[in-house]
């Protein structure tokens, strides 16, 4: 290992790790709610693109009779364009700043990332919230904050893969998709208090709420550990122990620290000898090395974990989280938008939970394939219903099959919080050997956000009634889509539930994505590069010992 001393490890598969306490619980915990910044920020703008001081000050149309949100008249509003730019930029600042937080983690290190996030989307905020009027600069502010956002999104991901314990890993990274869910739901609640104000604080009060996020994320990230792996491939030994024993709540000293440590920097340097990095350049091009055939190849887990994250997009919930307001008006039962909105993204809270328990009972693979094949049938049931049953969309036409069409989409975002909402993020960041790591979280979340956005633009020509009008028929659209997803997942993403990082890497060398369920660490990276202190036969048993 560069510049540090030869660690030793064990051939205990079963020792790699110590027990989980709770404060290495914790650690994880805090460290979740970065997701907040991730479903808040996207949960704000809908709401304050309705607001009559907001529509006033861009357009200086006089107020409607009746200037309530709710009952402001359908000419009283922003051009499209200018609402599809709002909305969009934001995805745009995201795919560049999860890009570009891969490299500066690798740099700097995780925790400095996320905190260089927090600073950026203030600087966001701030230009969001300084001029009245002045469309260029909200724009910018949305697009900085925007790649706040994405430095967020991208390191909390690794990070929290990084630092959490393989027993439970699944379960916190769930967590960070809980933290988005309470975040549409909290961006959802400030905007419906806030929407009837005839002054700036209609929509500088939700914006401003954010600040509260970053020095909440920002300050208490001061007080955490830096990820061990990010110390074991700058090879400073040192601070890889000290920070290992940090998250691991062990002295430095404990064996436990020193195996895992040892499998860390096995892997590691296996995996640096695979594809040796010399230059900015070539770190890059290690993403794409190897044969697209090959399961544990970089160019497919880069492809996998993009591709898994286009797959969830593609699954159709945001669908529901971006449109579902005027669906659900068309069906004519609920006329409220602020209760529409606040049904889906309470359903998708209080079910998010589930997966923390599942995940890790029936695995990542498992519940992606069970979960995208709910949502198939839920929306082919939606679609279905919706289109055969004739009054459907007209209000009070039929009432039986409205009550259908509601339950399964609520089934239908049940099914993707249990499943694909927590499983994409767990898996991409388990997915990737360290020294392309950061690179691949941030590549597949830059592919979240992009595709994110390519649906937010491409949907509303599906159900505007001046293009396709497509109605209940855009569900055999997300229905089909949903099907290649699960098409997707069983053939390309393979169980990583229970393994360490280092066994996840060692698991796609020697399984395909079909066979990975049943596949168990069978030695150890330690014993691999022959860094066992020393090792002595058991001749009763025949078993190898340490001593
Ligand atoms: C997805 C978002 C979605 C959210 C809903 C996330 O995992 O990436 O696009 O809006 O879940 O809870």
């Amino acid at each position: 290992m560069p510049g540090g001393a030869v660690v030793f490890g064990t051939t205990d598969t079963s020792r790699i790790e110590a027990p989980v306490t709770l404060k290495t619980y914790f650690m994880c915990v805090f460290a979740a709610f970065g997701g907040i910044f991730f479903g808040y920020d996207t949960g704000w703008m809908g709401g304050v693109l309705g607001m009559p001081y907001f529509i006033q000050i861009y357009t200086h149309k006089p107020y409607p009779d009746d200037p309530r949100a709710a009952h402001i008249p359908a000419d009283f509003a922003l051009p499209a364009w200018e609402k599809s730019l709002m909305t969009s930029i934001l995805s745009a600042g995201t795919f560049f700043g999860a890009l570009i937080a891969g490299d500066i983690a690798d740099m700097v290190g995780r925790r400095p990332t996320i905190i260089m996030g927090c600073v950026v989307f203030c600087l966001g905020c701030i230009l969001e919230i300084a001029p009245e009027d002045v469309l260029a600069v909200f724009v910018i502010g949305r697009l900085v904050a925007g790649a706040g956002v994405g430095f967020i999104s991208a390191i909390i991901i690794l990070y929290m893969s990084e630092i959490a314990p393989k027993k439970v890993r699944g379960a916190l990274v769930s967590g960070y998709q809980f933290c988005i869910t309470i975040g549409i739901l909290v961006a959802n609640c400030v905007v419906y208090a806030t929407q009837d104000r005839l002054d700036t604080g209609s929509y500088r009060i939700p914006i401003g709420v954010q600040f509260s996020w970053a020095l909440i994320l920002g300050t208490g990230l001061l007080f955490l550990p830096e990820s061990p792996r990010f110390w074991a491939n700058k090879g400073d030994i040192e601070k890889a122990t000290i920070a290992l024993a940090r998250v691991r709540d062990q002295p430095r000293d404990s064996d436990y620290v020193q195996d895992e440590l040892a499998e860390i920097i096995g892997n590691l340097e296996f995996e640096r000898a695979n594809t040796p990095q010399l230059s900015y350049v070539g770190s890059w091009l290690a993403c794409f090395k190897g044969s697209l055939f090959d399961g544990s190849s970089n160019i497919r887990r880069t492809l996998v974990g993009t591709g898994l994250q286009c797959a969830q997009q593609f699954t159709g919930i945001n669908f529901i989280f971006y449109f579902g307001t005027s669906f659900f008006q068309t069906l004519g039962t609920i006329s409220n938008p602020f209760l529409i909105a606040l049904i889906t993204t309470l359903v998708n809270v209080v079910s998010t939970p589930i997966s923390f328990y599942i995940i890790e009972r029936f695995g990542r693979r498992r519940i992606l394939l069970i979960g995208g094949s709910l949502m198939v049938v839920c929306q082919f049931i939606v679609a279905i219903v919706g289109t055969a049953a004739p009054h459907a969309q007209t209000p009070g036409g039929n009432p039986s099959a409205v009550k259908v069409e509601i339950a399964f989409i609520c089934m239908n975002i049940a099914s993707f919080a249990t499943t694909w909402g927590p499983a994409a993020w767990v898996v991409v960041g388990e997915m990737f050997p360290l020294p392309i790591r950061s690179r691949g979280v941030g590549m597949s979340t830059a592919s979240n956000w992009f595709w994110n956005c390519i649906i937010g633009v491409i949907t509303p020509y599906f159900v505007s009634t001046d293009e396709l009008d497509l109605g209940p028929k855009v569900f055999f659209i997300w229905g089909s889509t949903a099907a290649l997803s699960v098409t997707f997942a069983y053939f390309f993403v393979s169980e990583t539930k229970g393994l360490s990082l280092e066994q996840v890497d060692q698991m796609l060398r020697e399984t395909t994505p079909r066979t990975s369920s049943t596949w168990r660490p069978h030695t150890t990276w330690a014993a691999e590069s022959g860094k066992v202190e020393k090792v002595v036969e058991d001749k009763a048993s025949g078993d190898a010992a340490e001593v």
